[in-house]
């Protein structure tokens, strides 16, 4: 209707425009247009109003009355233009009234009709019952509200968005709810409803007692469980398991295990329960002694030895020596001089440590005399800070290491004698002798 209003006044102004073009466009003098019947001339529309007597109802009236001239005629919204100002049938709305004199000069107003709120003054109120959900994190609460306060039948909500007649809501679990109750007007309000799980604030305490196994391997330990602080009877499960009414679990071997109760309503509690094996080294010490063979100085590899023997446990033992891996032979060889660890461990793995030192063996008798020799005649060219035939003697291991050369130059004089001045005297020289003929070691 606006729209059809508009598109005629804006068909009026083109139409005067076309006309004034026109008549410019013949540029005569002797054919002046008739002048505008409206110019300087203001229709104005007054009205009256009756608004509706409720929402959705179509019984509001505007009586319009024009002036600004004479013989007016009045359109609704673009309408058709009648005689009288009045129009009837009117639901709720903003309408325009356009009226038109008997010049065809037109002014027009809005008239706005307010359907009266029915629910002013109106308060619902939502009251009603709970029924909470009968086990922990359980469904089968319920909610039953009554309305009040408006025209009834109601209708009842939980979502403020889909309503039904009854205000029963059930299947609930634990939580808030919010309920909307509408009357026959649309008037509305709403309660909010607290469900409880019956759990909340529960604590199922779990105690019990045990019964460690006999062994390490051994699954005859046992856990006998009770719960209290819910409503019985409880039941009972042991890690992931199923519930049996009973708290006692056999047949369990050494570990820590997690003992499930839950009441009637189903509120859960648990507990750890850790079965400890005896320990099978208790009162077991494993006592290791040991042989040892000290080492010769100036040998390569080093040649210490300690030969470890386990006893007070249960053999066989297996070995370590200084925390290395266990091996069945108690002997360690090739040993240089230091202080080491030696573990005996039995079959069922109780352990005993000794510390053990490795020594150098000492100096032998005919090595003593040779060096003694050797410092006596040798030394003074054969020392530190001039080692002829890069030989320093005053390092006890080249005595042992060149002993050949030495005899060879000291004994036989081959290529030459040492000292290069001649031979030391016979029962000298046999000193060299005995101690290569007894081996050449530092030791003999
Ligand atoms: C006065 C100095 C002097 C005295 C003392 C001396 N040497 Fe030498 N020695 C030398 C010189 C110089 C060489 C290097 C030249 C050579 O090999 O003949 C040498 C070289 C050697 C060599 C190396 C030769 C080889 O073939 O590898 C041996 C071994 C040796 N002496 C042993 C001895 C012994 C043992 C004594 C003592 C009983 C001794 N010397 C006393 C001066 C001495």
């Amino acid at each position: 209707m606006k729209i059809a209003s508009r598109l005629f006044q804006f068909v009026f102004i083109i139409s005067a425009a076309i006309f004034s073009g026109l008549s410019c466009g013949k540029g005569g003098g002797g054919n002046t247009p008739p002048p505008n019947p409206c110019a300087g001339v203001t229709v104005s529309v007054t009205a009256t109003t009756a608004n509706p007597s409720g929402p959705g109802t179509s019984d509001g009236s505007i009586t319009a009355s024009a002036t600004g001239g004479s013989g007016f005629t009045y359109s609704l919204n673009g309408g058709t233009f009648q005689p009288s100002g009045t129009f009837s049938g009117l639901a709720a709305g903003t309408y325009t009234i356009t009226a038109r004199n008997s010049n065809g000069c037109t002014g027009s107003a809005n008239f706005t009709l307010t359907a009266p709120n029915p629910c002013a003054g109106i308060t619902i109120t939502v009251t009603g019952t709970t029924t909470n959900p009968t086990t922990g994190g359980g469904t089968n609460g319920s909610i039953n509200a009554n309305a009040s306060g408006g025209t009834g039948p109601y209708m009842f909500s939980r979502d403020g968005i889909n309503f039904q007649p009854s205000g029963t809501f059930s299947n609930l679990g634990a939580g808030n709810y919010t309920i909307t109750a509408r009357d026959a007007n649309n008037c509305s309000g709403s309660a909010n409803f607290t469900l409880t799980d019956p759990c909340a604030g529960v604590t199922i305490t779990v105690t019990g007692t045990t019964v460690n196994p006999s062994s390490g391997t051994a699954a005859d330990g046992s856990i006998t469980a009770a719960a209290n602080g819910g409503v019985g009877p409880y039941e009972y499960r042991l890690g992931a398991g199923a519930f049996q009414s009973s708290g006692t679990f056999t047949g369990l071997t050494a570990g820590t295990y997690t003992v499930t109760a839950r009441d009637s309503r189903n509120c859960t509690g648990s507990a750890n329960f850790t079965l400890t094996a005896p320990n099978p080294c208790a009162g077991v010490t494993i006592n290791v002694s040991t042989t040892v063979v000290g080492n010769i100085p100036c040998t390569t590899p080093p040649t210490g030895s300690i030969t470890a023997t386990g006893s007070g446990g249960t053999g066989p033992y297996t070995y370590s020596l200084n925390s290395g891996s266990f091996q069945p032979s108690g002997i360690f060889s090739n040993l240089a001089p230091a202080n080491y660890t030696v573990t005996a461990r039995d079959v069922i793995g109780c352990m005993g440590t000794v510390n053990v030192n490795v020594p150098n063996r000492p100096q032998g008798p005919l090595f003593t005399q040779v060096k003694t020799l050797i410092q006596n005649n040798c030394i003074v060219c054969h020392n530190a800070a001039n080692p002829n035939g890069g030989m320093n003697f005053e390092v006890d291991c080249n005595i042992v290491n060149f002993k050949n050369r030495i005899l060879e130059r000291a004994v036989n004089g081959n290529p030459s004698p040492m000292p290069p001045t001649g031979l030391l005297p016979a029962s000298e020289r046999q000193k060299i002798v005995d101690w290569i003929n007894a081996g050449g070691r530092y030791i003999d």
